[in-house]
């Protein structure tokens, strides 16, 4: 397959439309921002700007002796060996565990920048399948941190002044490499060989660790984690040869100096974070910035509770009010004012504010307040230099304007056929997000409206029931084949090619489930994965369903644009409600978690189909018109109810509502069951013009 096919390099540069990058205006270009924002990304979309271009700078940034010699393709050992790199001296007080919480962000992000590799529009590409089995190998590898992926996903976490900055611009480097799949590839391909070549920066802090008793203090899981990502060096040395020479017979120029910045990337941020975090240690915070840090986190919640109170003749409220909060000249008006007794600071009238019955009173704890006290002994007044920044200077990025941006679309008034472009090219076009839950809406309340719940109040038994008398139903009505078949080859030949939307786009519906990584419902996401993952074929063209989809095409001589194509859109032997399945299924993928509980009915609806008398039928037909049947059969086998996809479907909604019981009770749980139902019948819905169409066109025809 040619590189042009999907995972072209030519996306670069990359373009949105001018009102959507004037929201990007409203997001600051610094890691721990971009960290946070890329996290809760539906909820931000209007980042993507600022993280394209967080991307593009630091690229440019990279230093050339970061760069890999050619041999980074054909040596299977890590390049770097401990011994060549620099080990930090670390003080005695820093242990294991100290190295895990420095590097959370980085161990929670890793390798999230694979996560998107694989979607409609790549996943018949075999550099996007090869990557994605990379990506499920490394996922398997990762080393479990001690903090809950949902921990880092608060503001607080990314924004604490313990942790430092260049940690959240490597994590912020991961997640936004995400986001562009197709734009970076190749940087991507160079990020991923370093990533798996060289030592991480775990790895070099606890050499460090290593190298004061004189033996190796690093965890087994570490050793075992690096292990597995020198594992995947083949492969990956593999794909980026194939990926150079379909470049190259594609006349795209050499995508070498791209692939050595990616790797550049990797390197010269994961050494930045090992000197930061070892710099940090070796000089542990002063009062003056903890006390700096601690009224900070007052002032968002102090604006209002002051009255006519002031300080350096400003009230009280007005200093709470500013945006941002100016905390050094509050702490210079504070020691200056009668608050504070510098010559008796036990004394202070500040201090007596914060004890029982004074107005103050629980605000701060004893920590807290010995911190004050100790601030003030020693003068109280902040230095002139500020010693220590929580934000990296590179970390601050400063906004080129977009040099290319494109027109804008009203994707609302497109037809579902000539929207399914946009949405398979999403990334490329972020502003369709957008315009796509009006759409799934409008689907599902119509499905709520058609269909009534089978039961108001969830319980799991009553799921299992529900699901055993569809699967029964289906199966029951199943008749042992008797020649001649009930349609001609030629209506099955037709109905295959109408159907080439859905199933080549299969899948699709769980592209976007690594978002759930980041929120309480990883567990469910998990499951999920694994149904996405067999989809795939888990990165094997032979099993991948889209690709044996093709297969099945390609034998009966139809021959389609790839689905990313607008060729493929405006192909004129398709109905147009042959887009209106994966119109719904792609643009209930890229809603984010927001109709997580909606998603969990459509995946079961799925896979309950994928069973049944009307697909062992459709089986039997198809054998016997000697049409390849390797589609259904796949389907009847893994999609089964007792192991399968439908097992799979259903513990993951057996989970969530479990967990929204737990959270929100039992009446909201019930609510999000009737979400759930509501979301299984809306695939019929979806389908219900589709259907018709086909019904219609048949009579019509005749075959
Ligand atoms: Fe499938
Ligand atoms: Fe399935």
């Amino acid at each position: 397959m040619n590189v042009k096919d999907a995972l072209y390099v030519s996306t670069e540069p990359w373009s949105v439309s001018d009102p959507f990058y004037q929201r990007s205006y409203a997001y600051q270009a610094n890691g721990r921002e971009l960290f946070y924002n890329l996290i809760h990304l539906s909820a931000h979309r209007g980042v993507l700007p600022v993280a394209y271009q967080f991307v593009k700078s630091h690229l440019k940034l990279s230093k050339t002796h970061f760069y890999p010699p050619r041999r980074a393709l054909d040596n299977a050992d890590p390049l770097a060996v401990f011994a060549e790199s620099p080990r930090p001296s670390l003080s005695d007080s820093i242990d294991f565990p100290a190295c895990i919480e420095q590097v959370t962000p980085l161990l929670q992000t890793a390798p999230r920048w694979l996560d998107h590799v694989s979607t409609v529009a790549t996943g018949e590409n075999e550099i996007a399948m090869g990557l994605f089995t990379i990506s499920e190998h490394l996922n398997k590898s990762v080393l479990t941190a001690p903090v809950q992926h949902w921990v880092i996903a608060s503001k607080d976490y990314s924004q604490h002044p313990g942790r430092v900055s260049a940690v959240f611009d490597l994590a912020a480097v991961q997640l936004a490499l995400a986001q562009f799949p197709r734009t970076f590839l190749p940087e991507i391909l160079g990020f991923t060989l370093a990533y798996c070549q060289q030592p991480s920066v775990l790895d070099l802090l606890t050499a460090g660790l290593g190298d004061k008793s004189h033996q190796d203090l690093r965890d087994p899981l570490l050793i075992e984690t690096a292990a597995i990502r020198a594992g995947q060096v083949s492969a990956l040395q593999g794909l980026i040869k194939r990926y150079e020479t379909d470049a190259q017979a594609a006349e795209y120029g050499a995508t070498w100096p791209r692939i050595q910045q990616g790797y550049a990337l990797y390197e010269q941020l994961t050494e930045r974070c090992v000197k930061a975090i070892s710099e940090r240690w070796g000089r542990p915070q002063t009062d003056e910035q903890l006390i700096e840090a601690l009224f900070k986190k007052l002032a968002s919640s102090a604006r209002g509770h002051h009255g006519q109170a002031l300080l350096g003749g400003k009230k009280l409220d007005h200093w709470f009010a500013e945006q941002p909060f100016n905390s050094r000249e509050f702490m210079a008006a504070l020691t200056a004012s009668s608050y504070v007794n510098l010559q008796a600071i036990e004394r202070s009238p500040l201090f007596a504010l914060f004890e029982f019955k004074g107005p103050m009173f629980g605000v701060l704890n004893n920590e807290d307040l010995g911190l004050l006290k100790r601030w003030l002994e020693a003068g109280g007044r902040p230095s002139a230099m500020r010693p220590h920044s929580i934000q990296t200077v590179v970390g601050s990025i400063a906004r080129e304007p977009q040099e290319l941006c494109r027109q804008a679309i009203n994707f609302e008034t497109l037809s579902n056929r000539d929207l399914f472009y946009y949405l398979v090219n999403s990334e490329c076009y972020p502003e369709v997000v957008d315009s796509v839950t009006g759409r799934v809406t409008k689907v599902l309340r119509l499905a709520r409206w058609l269909n009534k719940v089978p039961f108001k109040v969830y319980k799991h038994d009553r799921l299992d029931q529900f699901i055993a008398t569809i699967y029964q139903r289906g199966i029951t009505g199943y008749q042992a084949f008797k020649a001649p078949a009930r349609v001609s080859k030629a209506t099955y030949v037709w109905g295959i090619e109408q159907l080439a939307p859905t199933i080549l786009a299969d899948g699709c519906w769980l592209q976007g489930v690594s978002q759930l990584q980041f929120s309480p419902y990883q567990a469910v996401g998990d499951l999920l994965q694994k149904i996405y993952s067999d989809e795939m074929g888990n990165g094997d063209v032979l099993k991948n369903h889209p690709c044996i989809y093709r297969r099945l095409l390609a034998s009966l001589n139809i021959e389609l644009p790839l689905v990313h194509t607008r060729a493929f859109s405006a192909h004129c032997g398709f109905l147009n409600s042959a887009f209106d399945i994966p119109v719904f299924l792609t643009a209930l993928s890229l809603c984010g978690n927001r109709f997580l509980p909606e998603l969990l009915g459509v995946n079961l609806a799925i896979e309950l189909s994928g069973l049944g008398q009307q697909y062992m039928t459709l089986r039997d037909e198809l054998k016997y018109w000697q049409i390849d049947s390797a589609i259904v059969d796949v389907h009847i086998a893994i999609d089964n109810v007792a192991t399968g996809h439908t097992a799979l479907a259903r513990e993951a909604i057996a989970l969530y509502l479990d967990q929204v019981q737990m959270i929100q009770g039992s009446e909201v749980m019930n609510q999000h069951w009737r979400r759930v139902y509501q979301g299984y019948s809306a695939l019929n819905t979806a389908g219900a013009r589709f259907k018709a169409a086909l019904v219609l066109q048949y009579l019509k025809k005749r075959f």
